[in-house]
């Protein structure tokens, strides 16, 4: 499929499905001014998290990459009254630019931006005995997602859902190869989870979004 053909499906699925308010784009817009890589969420995946936030009826969500908080807005979105995100970020401006954008949205009660490296934040978790998530979002740095899985596993309930982004191997002549394709050959071998991986357009190229649900212990 050529890329501008792609390009303009990802343009109206933004327009028609992702529907950005003005807390949305100034959220972006704060992203851009703040010199952020452009790597969040599409509005349209933003509005997909959002609706799988409700549908899963989650009320404690586990972030791993914030950048400047427009997926935990999305998710935040999705949440009860009194639900929670922890939020697990690398860089302190990203966690300094996701706070005001996330204090903004009304969210700062709902999201706690935690800094530092994930795998650290969730030993911190574990160690510290927090109750278990609902859901958890994997979309840090992708070499790290097999490791970031087995680490988050134990941290979602039994009948959780974990979310992966990204999901769709960048080099198809070894797809298996890299963070991305061990993640989903772990993932979609794992006894515990049961896994679909649904792709999503990121301006004029193909990407995904891994669903799963944890049906083992
Ligand atoms: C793709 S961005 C996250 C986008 C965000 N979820 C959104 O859609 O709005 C990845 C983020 O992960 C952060 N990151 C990279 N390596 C990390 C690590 N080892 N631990 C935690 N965060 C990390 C980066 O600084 C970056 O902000």
């Amino acid at each position: 499929m050529d890329n501008e053909l792609l390009a303009r499906m990802d343009h109206y699925l933004d327009a028609q499905f992702g529907r950005e308010d003005d807390v949305l784009k100034e959220t972006r817009a704060e992203m851009a001014r703040e010199k952020l890589p452009s790597i969040a969420v599409s509005a349209a995946e933003g509005r997909a998290l959002q609706v799988l936030t409700a549908l899963s009826g989650a009320t404690r969500v586990l972030e791993l990459g914030t950048l400047g908080g427009y997926s935990a807005t999305c998710i935040a979105r999705g949440l009860p009254p009194g639900g929670k995100i922890i939020s697990l970020e690398l860089d302190e401006h990203h966690a300094a630019t996701a706070r005001k954008n996330i204090a903004r949205a009304g969210f700062s009660d709902t999201v706690d931006v935690r800094v530092g490296p994930a795998l650290e934040g969730l030993a911190a978790i574990k160690a510290a005995g927090e109750p278990l998530f609902d859901m958890a979002f994997i979309d840090a740095d992708k070499d790290n997602y097999p490791l970031y899985l087995e680490e988050v596993y134990p941290l979602v309930k039994k009948g959780g859902v974990i979310l992966a982004d990204n999901t769709m191997p960048r080099n198809m002549h070894a797809p298996n190869d890299g963070g991305i394709g061990k993640f989903n050959v772990a993932a979609t071998n794992h006894p515990g989870l049961l896994c679909a991986n649904f792709p999503m357009l990121r301006d004029d190229s193909i990407d995904a979004l891994m669903v799963c649900i944890k049906v083992g212990d």
